[in-house]
């Protein structure tokens, strides 16, 4: 399986890991295709992503895409850290393996479970519109497990 420089460079030195301590949202999700998890914490400042730390279980592919999704969402707005797409990822990593695009879903999926987590704490409607991998249309099934988990960097 072909990654490209970035993807093994967010691999390799997979940048803003952790837990913030005194997060103001965190969002922690599963991906049911490989059971790997992910956890996502930030800080808010202004609706801003002021900080932003992930720790993630899982492949690869899951490490690189959690890093560039933390690099992309600092600074962002809530509205645009919600809106980041699987395609955004994986076009910013310079391409991901067919196989591989499912787990870019776990980065965005902890990024929006963590700010509708800061927004219903502070008694604020969610704004994600919900996870992708509780889409109904989304097919758990649709990579086979051997694949999802041919995991070689
Ligand atoms: Fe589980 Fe990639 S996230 S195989």
């Amino acid at each position: 399986m072909l990654y490209t420089d970035k993807v093994m460079d967010h691999f390799n030195n997979p940048r803003n890991v952790g837990v913030l301590d005194d997060a103001d949202g965190v969002g922690e999700v599963g991906n049911p295709v490989c059971g790997d998890m992910m956890k996502i914490s930030i800080k808010v400042a202004e609706d801003r992503i002021a900080d932003i730390r992930f720790q993630t279980l899982g492949c690869g592919a899951a490490i690189a895409t959690s890093s560039i999704v933390t690099e992309l969402a600092r600074d962002m707005s809530l509205e645009e850290a919600v809106a980041i797409t699987k395609k955004q990822v994986a076009e910013e990593l310079g391409g991901l393996p067919p196989a591989k695009m499912h787990c870019s879903v776990l980065a965005t999926d902890g990024l929006k479970a963590a700010v509708d987590d800061y927004l219903v704490k502070n008694g604020r409607e969610p704004i994600s519109g919900g996870l992708e991998h509780d889409d109904p249309h989304f097919d758990p099934h649709a990579v086979p497990h051997e694949d999802a988990c041919d995991v070689e960097g």
